[in-house]
């Protein structure tokens, strides 16, 4: 076997079936583009239905596959109806990316009840809504890959991240029952967690010059993570080469957790 035939058997996507949440935001766009470029069938869901066709349209001009789906992962009849559109369409879901998620940084004692209820609800009870919805169809399929994206708020907290921290917390408490329970149906679940990803939400931190020196700071490889780069763990993740990995969290943060950058010291290598 060649080497691309052996990689492509151990990597490959085609024929899998990706429902994806969040799939018009910064990341979840390029996290969907890759699995399609790598050859998944991508029901991309998102309340942002104009950036949805969106990218829709990108992956199918670059030749890959994509289907488009409103989905709204605070209210469970939209849930319901999406995840039974995108089951009848495909007739499988093999991959499910729980990557819908929203901020508001605030301190702790600004965080008024209607935030902390949002943030709650679109971030945790989300994820909770949507892989009750999609389990079942792994569970009769005998495997599935579910991939929740956490945050570095997991391993760290950012000031005025305090309910969004929370929520990814649970998450990785999620992704960690739902490898225990679901091992004996072959369905794996993994968490990614992005460090400090510049999106255009995020450009303003990053050209901020006091915060973005302190974000860099305490990146060990001295860049902004870019979508992009969490490309290759998701495809990773949701192929037959990630077969023995579930209940972890893989952190894509450029060595922030491990310490970021260290102050000059007297010897160099
Ligand atoms: N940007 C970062 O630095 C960073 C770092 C770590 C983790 N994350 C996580 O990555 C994920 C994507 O973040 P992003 O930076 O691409 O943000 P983004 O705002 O670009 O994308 C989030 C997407 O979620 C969608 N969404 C919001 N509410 C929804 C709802 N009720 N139902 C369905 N979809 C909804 C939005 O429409 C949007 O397309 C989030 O879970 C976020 O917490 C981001």
């Amino acid at each position: 076997m060649s080497v691309a035939e052996n990689l492509q058997k151990l990597f490959s996507l085609e024929d899998k079936v990706v429902l994806f949440t969040g799939a018009a935001g910064g990341i979840g766009s390029a996290i969907a583009a890759g699995m399609a470029a790598a050859g998944g069938k991508i029901a991309l869901c998102d309340i942002n239905q104009e950036q949805l066709e969106k990218v829709q349209s990108e992956i199918e001009a670059a030749g890959g596959k994509a289907s488009c789906h409103v989905m709204n992962v605070m209210d469970k009849e939209s849930i319901a109806s999406c995840v039974k559109e995108i089951g009848e369409a495909y007739g499988r879901i093999d991959v499910l990316v729980n990557c819908a998620g929203i901020n508001k940084r605030e301190g702790f004692m600004d965080v008024t009840e209607e935030t902390y209820d949002r943030i709650m609800a679109i971030n945790l009870k989300g994820v909770f809504l949507v892989t009750q919805a999609v389990a079942p169809y792994m569970k009769e399929q005998n495997g599935g890959s579910i991939i929740n994206i956490g945050s570095h708020n997991t391993g760290s907290i950012l000031g005025g991240c305090s309910v969004y921290g929370a929520t990814k917390c649970g998450i990785l408490s999620f992704t960690r029952s739902m490898a225990v329970e679901w091992a004996k149906y072959n369905v794996r679940a993994n968490c990614v967690s992005p460090g400090h990803i510049q999106t255009a939400l995020t450009v303003p931190t990053w050209e901020h010059p006091v915060r973005s020196k302190y974000l860099l700071d305490r990146i060990a490889l001295n860049r902004p993570g870019y979508p992009e780069d969490i490309v290759g763990i998701c495809i990773l993740l949701a192929s037959d080469a990630s077969a023995y990995i579930t209940g972890a969290e893989i952190r894509v943060d450029g060595g922030c957790i491990a310490g970021g950058q260290p102050w000059p010291y007297d010897t160099e290598f």
